[in-house]
């Protein structure tokens, strides 16, 4: 014990190099419970938005946070397909943010009060539950000066058994909140699922993963301006990487494991952050679902590359590896931040591991280009901004100019990302499940000069483990990125944006409205 006190007093959470890793065992969120029940069956959930403290790592001091029900991640909902739930969500927040607002951004001088709305990532939900980023609301349930009766969002479910994620979206702060702590995990579970003998139970584990930054007293750091002028650094986008990293709420845990098949929920809940995970000695991993749900088959991997709100189901087989200990890394290695968490294979097996990895996992009606009424040529882009700072925006237009994606109900589209940025962005649809239809290489400077998009190679089919539902997709520069969709059940008002967040509350996001 004496090792720990010397330990903890070197500790530094403001400085990676004096963290130890591994110290902390992975938390796994509690499960949310319904209040009650209400027309018959509905279950019906009522969550508070609160302050709260939360132990980071072991060795730190405790840190304010902001969390559903005050925990980080937030309670997990575990739904049925085709179950409709209702949720009460309520600011119970304090009037001053946890961290320094950019009072340059569209909604920030709305209300003095902390601004709150959630959404449910990945939902098919009607506009009025979707938690746009107008939808806003304070704890004193007021809208723009006026009074704001509470509402109580209905999720109806009626899509594929997926990981879903519900994270705050409230306009110009949806960074900060999400970096504060509102964030948790929305299972939702298809019977079918259960006849595939996937590992379950407590072999089923949710892993969310996040950067943080601490100030020396263990509070959290943010910076106060992320997106500089142009004169201070031209080639500064608004972007914010942590130094540590945080899987369900602990720094760098460790998991004790049996030797046996386990399921991996994943999602990156990162606000920039992309990672190419990877375990130690290559061990291999099989993918069985993406964003919206399984996989026709299981995808067999050495390393997963998740962009700011992907997800990924994965089973990994710890059977060989009675006794070791394995890490999850960010392949790319650098220094400290290479390492996500550790797996340790110590506990005894319980019983015969009888779960599978099914050779098909579920059939998918294809969506095909011939179905498409419409394509839309979608720039992604940059510019200066009035503050001489660089801004991203999507298809040239900011946030608050009119409406232009608008698809009609029950139609099928595609739209067409034309990346004209040096770097990747996960471009994030509400409402619906796409399929990746392909990314093709474009000529750029002659795309600048006249707005042609003349291809210079063939188009190359999306990853294998990206063929199945997707919400989210990597952007890549140099790229047309295509995808397809068919918008379906509901109309209205929603949103799409890239889902690295310091883009998307600088600008890169836009509305969207599904028309009759
Ligand atoms: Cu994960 Cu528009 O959101
Ligand atoms: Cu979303
Ligand atoms: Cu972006």
């Amino acid at each position: 014990m004496q090792h720990s006190t010397s330990e903890k007093t070197r500790v530094d959470p403001s400085n990676p190099e004096t963290i130890p890793k591994f110290v902390d065992e992975l938390p796994i969120p509690a499960i949310a419970k319904p209040n009650r029940m209400v027309n018959e069956n509905d279950p019906y959930y009522a969550i508070e938005m609160k302050e709260a403290k939360h132990q980071f790592h072991k060795y730190f001091p405790a840190t304010t946070i902001w969390g559903y029900n005050g925990m980080y991640p937030g309670p997990t909902f575990h739904v049925k397909k085709d179950e409709t739930i209702k949720v009460k969500w309520m600011n119970r927040l304090p009037s001053q943010h946890l961290l320094p607002i950019d009072r340059t951004l569209h909604g920030t001088s709305h209300s003095p009060d902390v601004r709150t709305v959630v959404h449910v990532h990945g939902a098919h939900v009607a506009s009025d539950s979707d938690g746009h980023p107008d939808a806003w609301f304070t704890r004193n349930f007021k809208i723009r000066g006026e009074t704001f009766k509470q509402k109580v969002y209905e999720y109806t479910n009626h899509q594929m058994g997926a990981t879903l994620w519900y994270h705050d979206h409230a306009l110009g702060i949806t960074r900060l909140n999400v970096y504060s702590g509102l964030v948790g995990f929305y299972l939702i579970r298809d019977p079918l699922e259960e006849e595939l003998q996937l590992p379950s139970s407590e072999y089923e584990i949710p892993l969310m993963i996040q950067d943080k930054s601490f100030n020396p007293d263990g509070s959290l750091f943010y910076p106060e301006n992320t997106n500089p002028p142009a004169e201070v650094n031209p080639s500064v986008v608004p972007a914010f990487i942590g130094n540590t990293i945080v899987v369900n709420g602990k720094v760098w845990p460790f998991l004790k494991l049996e030797p046996r098949k386990y399921r991996f929920r994943l999602v990156n809940a990162s606000n920039t952050n992309g990672y190419t995970l990877k375990f130690e000695n290559d061990h291999p991993f099989y993918q069985i679902g993406t964003d919206g749900g399984l996989l026709p088959e299981p995808v067999k991997l050495n390393s997963l590359a998740l962009e700011p709100a992907e997800r990924a189901d994965i089973i990994v087989d710890f059977s060989t590896l009675n006794g070791q200990s394995l890490i999850l890394k960010n392949s790319n290695d650098e220094g400290d931040l290479g390492f996500i968490m550790q797996f340790r294979v110590v506990l005894p097996l319980s019983e015969k591991d009888m779960s599978k990895i099914p050779s098909s996992l579920c059939t998918d009606e294809p969506l095909t280009e011939e179905m498409a009424t419409k394509t839309r040529l979608l720039t992604v882009g940059a510019t200066i901004d009035q503050y001489n700072r660089p801004m991203l925006l999507l298809d040239h237009r900011m946030w608050d100019d009119p409406v232009t994606e608008t698809p009609s109900l029950n139609s099928v589209e595609i739209w067409k990302f034309i990346n004209t940025t040096p770097f990747a962005h996960p471009i994030h649809v509400h409402l619906v499940q796409f399929k990746i239809l392909h990314r093709r290489p474009f000529n750029l400077d002659r795309f600048l000069e006249d707005g042609y998009i003349q291809y210079t190679g063939p188009a190359i089919e999306p990853n294998d483990n990206e063929k199945g539902w997707k919400d989210t997709v990597r952007a890549d520069p140099g790229m047309v990125t295509s995808i397809i969709m068919r918008f379906e059940n509901f109309t209205g008002d929603y949103v799409w944006h890239c889902h690295i967040l310091e883009h998307e509350d600088y600008d890169m996001m836009r509305p969207m409205k599904v028309i009759e």
